[in-house]
């Protein structure tokens, strides 16, 4: 028997419970894994809250952990006993929010002895969303102004960070000083902090009004509109996260006014094959080795805490990465 988070039935954090779990040794093609560290995520928000939909009920939340493999399955090669893997869910079932889980062995992503487990725990989805967003999804390049909402938050953080590395113009949006404060440490050339001012004004004003090439909203409903408006004809509208609610269908002639492109990505089809999830993890590890990514691990809970943690999240308390500590 382990610990783990357990769900039962949807709702607010007070459905997170603390449980004994049973893990089963590994099958072939799978390793066993005891989590040093977690990653929160507002997508284990989105499971419990049922906005996404969870496989089962019971289950074991959580998407994102870095841990050392204690077993592997029959006939395994390739992973062994003492490897450090960090794992981001990209189709296989959720489950990190527990001392113990079994992984497919060719999801788990060996950690190179440089970065330490609590930020690969929170790192790796993280940064692989921001990896496909500044590189694949739309191709952030020298000279390109863009635009990040929730700039200080997990993926926000590592967003700001990784477009300035790459030449363009960052304006981030932000709710309280403290955060636009982390958001301008973390490359963000203008921040606005948006319960102050109107970012649709702003961003007009700060772009002379010609407007921005990119806008990265993990807002949803409370930016859509306002991150249509301030696009450039021909600009790309990536909305890739809804921590305010999922934004209003869009009409065709919205997009028809400035011939916008639009996309709803998620990571999981940015990382499909073991090929595309390890160059992509690289990729992220490599910008961690040079500087270019500096993860924020600003808030660290035990997991038996987790609906603590959660709650904050949910409540804008929290800014860069949380990692829950089983
Ligand atoms: N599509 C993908 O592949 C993918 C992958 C990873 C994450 N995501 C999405 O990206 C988003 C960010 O994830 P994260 O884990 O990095 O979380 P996060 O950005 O650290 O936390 C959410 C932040 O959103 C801002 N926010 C604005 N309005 C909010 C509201 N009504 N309620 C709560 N927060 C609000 C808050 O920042 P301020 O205080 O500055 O307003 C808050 O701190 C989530 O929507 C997640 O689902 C998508």
């Amino acid at each position: 028997m382990v610990k783990a988070i357990r769900v039962h039935e949807l709702g607010g954090p007070e459905v997170l419970k603390w449980e004994d779990v049973e893990v089963e040794e590994p099958k072939e093609g799978e390793i066993r894994v005891k989590n040093k560290a977690i990653g929160l995520n507002f997508i284990d928000v989105h499971f419990r809250q049922g906005i996404y939909k969870a496989p089962t009920l019971p289950y074991t939340p959580g998407v994102e952990a870095c841990g050392v493999v204690t077993a592997v399955g029959p006939g395994l090669t390739g992973r062994q006993v003492g490897d450090i893997v960090a794992v981001a869910y990209a189709g296989q079932p959720m489950g990190s929010y527990a001392e113990e889980q079994i992984l497919p062995a060719n999801r788990a992503v060996p950690v190179p002895a440089s970065i330490d487990p609590t930020v690969a725990a929170s790192l790796l989805l993280k940064g692989m969303t921001t990896q496909y967003l500044v590189r694949r999804c739309f191709k952030v390049e020298p000279g390109h102004t863009v635009l990040v909402h929730a700039a200080a938050g997990g993926v926000g953080s590592l967003l700001c960070q990784w477009a300035n590395a790459l030449g363009a113009t960052v304006i981030g949006t932000v709710s309280t000083k403290e955060k636009a404060a982390q958001a301008k440490e973390d490359g963000c050339h203008h921040v606005i902090i948006y319960k102050e001012e109107d970012f649709v004004a702003r961003v007009k004003e700060i772009t002379s009004d010609k407007g921005v090439e990119v806008v990265y909203d993990s807002v949803g409903k409370d930016t859509f509109e306002g991150s249509l408006a301030v696009l450039k004809p021909r600009g790309y509208m990536v909305s890739f996260g809804q921590s305010s609610g999922v934004p209003d269908p869009v009409s065709l002639p919205a997009l028809q006014a400035k011939s916008l492109f639009l996309t709803r990505p998620t990571l999981f089809h940015y990382t499909v094959t073991q090929d595309e999830l390890l160059e992509t993890a690289g990729d992220v590890f490599a910008n961690v080795a040079s500087g270019v990514l500096r993860v924020r691990v600003n808030h660290t809970y035990s997991l038996s805490e987790a609906a603590q943690a959660h709650a904050d999240l949910e409540n804008r308390r929290t800014s860069g990465s949380v990692v829950l500590i089983p």
